[in-house]
């Protein structure tokens, strides 16, 4: 498995793989890399493609109190379980290879900038919507795949090539979870132990109140009750717990077919999400 760090090596190698006829699944990370990471890899093959890794920690898409400066950069151990789920090549690049001295382009994309993690990640979104923009331009992939615990991005990623006719269909994965139920995420390293015994509370609570709604109780009692639970067990801050549709992220005060309960809370120096369908 190939390591490319420039975009005109890339592309040179993509060209020359797309000769074959096989389609190209782009899978972008910004390293850190964890067994939900290999699930994007591994549906990519299922699906045919010759999965192509990005690993690039995208500074775009923090803001100063983020964190960048000790996000885990682990270069070999993310290269090893790319190679290891299947990986066909890994795009490696410098920061100034992507935005080299002079870039000056923004992007600012308005849909679901009010709602869930726009409201506490202010930019971030844009932040991801140039660093995917400029991946997908690159690569010109037939499909990018994204996972679905970060339901909010897949929308935004969704809104981005659409809107900017993008010619790469975005593919969801569902969201790959420990045996206790805890999504798995680069930030989970954060936790310490006895925040690691507390944190698949998150998932739990959420299943609950998914339940409780698909039984008939008000969305907003099933939710803020979560809320208690959550906060009453330790979690620090819990930014937000909501019934929202699954597609246009409004809220779902009496859902139907398409409901999802959300979920941000802090433990510790981890601030974890997370979200599950509503049972029809
Ligand atoms: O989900 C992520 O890891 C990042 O937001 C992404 C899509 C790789 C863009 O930097």
């Amino acid at each position: 498995m190939e390591v490319i760090t420039s975009i005109p090596a890339l592309r040179a190698r993509i060209g020359a793989m797309r000769a074959n006829g096989q389609g190209i699944g782009l899978v972008p990370t910004l390293g850190g890399l964890h067994d939900g990471h290999a699930a994007l890899v591994e549906a990519a093959r299922a699906a045919g493609d010759l999965p192509v890794a990005t690993l690039f920690l995208n500074p775009a898409q923090f803001s100063e109190s983020e964190d960048l400066e000790r996000y885990p950069a682990e270069r070999d151990a993310d290269i090893a379980l790319l190679k290891a789920a299947g990986a066909a090549l890994v795009f490696a690049p410098a920061t100034e290879e992507i935005y080299p001295p002079g870039f000056s382009t923004r992007i600012s994309i308005t849909a679901f900038e009010d709602v869930l993690c726009a409201q506490n990640r202010p930019g971030h979104f844009n932040g991801v919507s140039l660093v995917v923009c400029k991946l997908l331009c690159i690569a010109r992939a037939e499909r990018a795949y994204f996972g679905e615990k970060d339901w909010q991005q897949c929308l935004v990623v969704k809104a981005l090539v659409r809107d900017l006719n993008i010619d790469t269909d975005i593919v969801t994965v569902p969201t790959a979870r420990d045996s206790d139920g805890l999504a798995l995420s680069t930030r989970n390293r954060y936790l310490t132990a006895a925040e690691r015994r507390l944190a698949p509370q998150l998932y739990h609570e959420i299943c609950e109140a998914a339940a409780r709604i698909a039984q008939g109780t008000p969305t907003e009692l099933a939710c803020a009750e979560a809320q208690e639970t959550l906060t009453l067990a330790g979690f620090s801050q819990v930014e937000y717990l909501e019934c929202r549709n699954a597609e246009t992220l409004r809220l779902a005060p009496s859902p139907g077919r398409g409901a999802r309960v959300f979920v941000a809370a802090r433990l510790g120096a981890a601030r974890l999400i997370d979200n599950v369908p509503v049972p029809a």
